[in-house]
């Protein structure tokens, strides 16, 4: 049969030039699906002589076979290639220099208050937080400021109505705590205030504070030196540090002081920007809490009496690292920043 090899031969070319899997399944029905060349063949058996059925139709058959293989193999080889072609596609290049992962880092001023936090805990103080928007009666009116205290006037508040202010100190957590708690308590809050302040290089509109508060039925004036004195030696890293207290008035603490480190920068020799030539640097307000203050929140004066102080971390972490200017530390300057990380 010269038109069956034909066909085999026409076949075979076409399968073997398949370029894909869906180019060699197009041969495969023109060839052996139900209306294939060869299926349609298989159909005419009929017209032959019964004679010659069955040696025509074991040729047909044979074709079929070879057909069938044909189609199996170049399936495979075609398979095989793709494969590799998407493997090669998706080859990671080894020699090429690894891409850079940036690693943030922490803000020097929550380094700074990590220090702090860590100071205090190490003396059994616990870290409490109070909300950033407070009351008249919690940032001023319970700490003996009330309305019309000129000591008002130093602080340069946002108000959000007659009631509601942007806390202005971190003061007020005192007080949520000794209205919640009975002493005795040793506690740091540490937060962000708010004041109204044009920025220049030591003001900022937002900056932080860490109060602290001491209640027991025995504390004195002493413990609250100590506790600060060794504070400042330790955040500093210097054993010798001095320290001095400086009377002055807050009307939350009776007596007050202003606490001042010996110079950083010049070491108490005076000559320096830093701190203007005085040898010494104010870092906090500290004082004995007043006693109206403990009886406005419920505490027996008689009973109780307490130390506490106030510090700003803003200015302990441009002392501690040489910043000099705050408003570095609200810029998002990469260049700044990394040199804490
Ligand atoms: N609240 C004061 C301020 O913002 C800082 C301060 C001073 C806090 C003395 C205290 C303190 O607890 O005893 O200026």
């Amino acid at each position: 049969m010269q038109e069956l090899d034909q066909l085999q031969q026409a076949a075979l070319k076409a399968i073997e030039g398949a370029i894909d899997i869906p180019a060699l399944e197009q041969y495969r029905v023109d060839y052996l699906g139900k209306k294939g060349a060869l299926t349609e063949r298989l159909k005419m058996l009929g017209q032959l002589p019964v004679a010659d059925r069955p040696a025509a139709g074991a040729e047909i058959n044979f074709v079929k076979g070879v057909l069938q293989t044909a189609i199996l193999n170049r399936r495979g080889r075609l398979e095989r290639a793709a494969l590799e072609q998407q493997q090669k596609a998706q080859a990671i290049d080894v020699t090429l220099p690894g891409r850079n992962v940036e690693a943030g880092s922490l803000h020097p001023v929550t380094k700074v208050l990590a220090r702090i936090e860590q100071f205090f805990a190490s003396i059994g103080y616990e870290v409490v937080e109070g909300p950033e928007i407070e009351d008249d009666y919690h940032n001023f009116e319970a700490l003996n400021l009330p309305r019309h205290h000129p000591a008002r006037a130093m602080h340069d508040t946002f108000y959000l109505s007659d009631s509601l202010l942007l806390r202005t100190h971190t003061s007020p957590v005192q007080v949520r705590v000794m209205e919640a708690r009975k002493p005795p308590y040793r506690i740091i809050c540490p937060g962000r205030v708010f004041r109204i302040d044009t920025p220049d290089p030591s003001h900022l509109p937002m900056f932080h504070q860490v109060e602290g508060l001491l209640i027991d039925e025995r504390s004195s004036f002493a413990d609250l030196k100590g506790t600060i004195v060794e504070f400042l030696r330790v955040f500093f890293e210097n054993n010798d540090l001095q320290v001095r207290f400086r009377p002055s008035y807050f009307p939350f603490t009776e007596p007050s002081a202003e606490v001042d480190v010996q110079c950083v920068n010049c070491l108490g020799e005076g000559q320096c920007r830093v701190c203007g030539s005085t040898g010494w640097l104010e870092v906090m307000g500290s004082g004995m809490v007043h006693p109206r203050v403990l009886e406005m929140s419920g505490i027996d004066s008689e009973k109780y009496t307490g130390f506490a102080f106030g510090m700003g971390p803003d200015r302990l972490a441009m002392l501690r690292y040489g910043v000099p200017d705050l408003r570095y530390f609200i810029d998002n300057d990469l260049r700044f920043l990394e040199k804490f990380s």
